[in-house]
């Protein structure tokens, strides 16, 4: 496998997945293709070895763009999305553009030309809240939110891609992800960035409801890397590290790493069709080789103190645009 077409790779976790391939196989050249949304950040690639992979902006929505991006490569991993959940309860339309019709399209290319392999980088959120026990491959899907109902779509059309044509389709369903270059509206860099600011941290419903199962970026890009070299074509797997915890004590661990006190933390009203708890099960691709290898008290520490490290990196994100959306969605001033 020596060229592979990374859509959505400027953002989290497909900018770390492309670190991850440049440090692992020598002989691989990475196609970043990436529309570069309020998400997409060529900050995120700035590290790399320019001669180790292209850029192209383009939408996976827009066929012939993706077309002449995808010919010649080996395979695709696609991790472009709208992925903010408070962002498609504000408006789900540019959700299902691109986590729908932009999927259909990246299907409708890999069979056109004949490409031998993609991932379709998802969500455990596409089967809803479990209060307890955990979800296999072999659930149904049942989203309760914009964005997830958006994703599960995008996951039924790939199958159904697969069932009708033989589409070489593969799907991961990965838990939440944390680690370096994760944009700050998301709950674990928003409150590092907002503790480090001395601002409150705005905790839905006090934090003590509601519990996500977290894992490191690299873990969940190694796991994508094993499923694209070993998996099976029209098969779904499911990615979790094990490290359940309540969003209350997340929090108190990140106040806790940036040695600021509790009096920060904001209970504000919750987010509409909270979901209390995701949990899934990934034996299926822990039989295909995949371990995860970052134990979570080092990974959250070392994931804070990057943020510490980073300030030019994620201070320009949080002015312009996302002061607006800011005020929007927590009523005051980021
Ligand atoms: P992100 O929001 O950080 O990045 C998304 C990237 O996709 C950005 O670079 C953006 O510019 C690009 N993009 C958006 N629309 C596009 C389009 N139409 N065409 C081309 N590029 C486009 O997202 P992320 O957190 O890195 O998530 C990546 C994938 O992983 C998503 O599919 C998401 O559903 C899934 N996922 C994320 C998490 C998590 O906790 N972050 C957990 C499980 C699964
Ligand atoms: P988030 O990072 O948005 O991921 P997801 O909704 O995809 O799980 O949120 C993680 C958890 O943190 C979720 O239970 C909602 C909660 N949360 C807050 O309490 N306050 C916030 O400001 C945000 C963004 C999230």
């Amino acid at each position: 496998m020596r060229r592979i077409l990374v859509t959505g790779g400027a953002g989290f976790i497909g900018s770390n997945f492309v670190r991850y391939q440049l440090e692992r196989y020598p002989d691989v050249h990475i196609v970043v293709f990436d529309k570069l949304t309020y998400a997409g950040n060529r900050a995120n690639l700035v590290d790399l070895d320019s001669s180790r992979y292209t850029f192209v902006l383009g939408d996976i929505a827009d066929r012939p763009a993706l077309e002449t991006a995808l010919d010649g490569c080996d395979a695709l991993v696609n991790f472009a999305a709208d992925t903010h959940v408070d962002r498609s309860i504000m408006g789900a339309s540019e959700f299902i553009a691109t986590n729908v019709t932009g999927v259909y399209t990246i299907a409708e290319c890999v069979r056109a030309l004949g490409i031998p392999r993609a991932v379709l980088v998802s969500t455990d959120e596409v089967y809803g809240s479990i209060d307890a026990g955990a979800f296999r491959e072999t659930d149904p899907v049942a989203p309760r939110n914009p964005y997830a109902a958006s994703k599960a779509s995008g996951d039924l059309m790939a199958l159904a891609h697969h069932a009708t044509f033989g589409t070489p389709l593969i799907i991961t369903r990965g838990s939440n992800t944390y680690g370096p270059y994760q944009h700050p509206e998301k709950v674990l860099p928003l409150f590092v960035t907002n503790a480090l600011e001395g601002k409150p941290l705005p905790l839905y419903r006090g934090g003590e409801h509601n519990v996500r199962d977290w894992l490191h970026v690299r873990d969940h890009g190694a796991a994508i890397d094993c499923v694209l070299r070993k998996g099976t074509p029209g098969e779904i797997y499911n990615i979790a590290a094990g490290n359940e915890r309540e969003n209350l004590e997340l929090t108190r661990k990140i106040l806790e790493l940036t040695g600021k006190d509790e009096s920060l933390i904001q209970p504000v009203p919750d987010r509409p069709g909270h979901d209390r708890r995701y949990a899934v099960d990934a034996s299926k691709l822990r039989s295909l080789g995949w371990v995860p290898e970052v134990p979570w008290d080092d990974g959250i520490a070392a994931t804070v103190a990057w943020y510490c490290e980073h300030e030019t990196w994620w201070r320009p994100l949080k002015s312009g645009e996302f002061v607006e959306y800011y005020r929007r969605q927590y009523r005051v001033q980021p």
